[in-house]
């Protein structure tokens, strides 16, 4: 498994989308769509951008009962995305659902990752609002163990996370991590930040990168810094 820099595309148009990829003329980031971009413009805009040759993690975040995941998964794995996910929260018969779901005819199928708790989710919500008495962390790595048990193929967490994940489930269980800021750049509404390098070297096998590109002056170079600093 190859690491690689996911551009988060946090745009609400197909226009603003294109314009955006438009400025990388020969090269093809992985992209990351997600509910926003989505919900605006439907699975055409996958389609699009994935005949452009983009690699698409399609951020979803799937959460229901198992057979209505099990049949979306399926319509997703028809669109040929490279990456999707679904809220561990939905317990191992969802996750167990979601990837019967997306295995094609040939066997072959997207990556599938979890999310744990959000990021969003205090410790004191999930006691409050959700009865889960137990630490933030502990709950974080029992969900990730729970979907490696279910067959999925790792978790998003936080680059701080990333190296207790590969700990507790292993080198080969995926950590994509969002969360990522340049050594010299605004941090935005982000708390918990790493460096593209940090994430490296800690053994993040995926960092989602969103305004650091999107909101770069240069976006094309920041992307080459990220890629530098994280892939190299
Ligand atoms: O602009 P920025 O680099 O902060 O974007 C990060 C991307 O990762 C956004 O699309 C955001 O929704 C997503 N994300 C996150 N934290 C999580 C899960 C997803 O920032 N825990």
């Amino acid at each position: 498994m190859g690491r690689d820099v996911i551009i988060a595309c946090d745009f609400n148009s197909r226009e603003e989308t294109l314009r955006f990829l438009d400025k990388f003329e020969g090269k093809k980031p992985f992209v990351k769509i997600g509910m926003e971009l989505f919900y605006a413009e439907g699975p055409s805009i996958v389609r699009e951008i994935k005949a452009r040759g983009h690699k698409i993690f399609l951020d979803l975040k799937l959460h229901d009962i198992p057979n209505t995941v099990k049949k979306a998964m399926a319509v997703l794995s028809g669109l040929d995305v490279d990456m999707t996910n679904l809220h561990a929260g939905g317990t191992s018969l969802m996750m167990e659902a979601a990837l019967e779901g997306l295995t094609r005819e040939d066997g072959t199928r997207p990556i599938l990752i979890a999310v744990t708790q959000l990021t969003s989710t205090s410790e004191e919500r999930m006691k409050s609002d959700l009865l889960i008495d137990k630490p933030m962390d502990e709950v974080v790595m029992h969900y990730a163990s729970c979907a490696k048990s279910a067959g999925l193929d790792g978790v998003v967490c936080s680059p701080l996370e990333a190296g207790a994940v590969h700990e507790r489930c292993g080198k080969n269980f995926i950590t994509v991590t969002p969360g990522i800021r340049f050594a010299d750049g605004a941090k935005g509404d982000q708390v918990r930040v790493m460096t593209p390098a940090d994430a490296k070297a800690i053994g993040s096998d995926y960092i989602v990168v969103g305004r650091p590109i999107t909101a770069a002056e240069d976006p094309v170079a920041a992307y080459e810094r990220c890629l530098r600093e994280f892939v190299d």
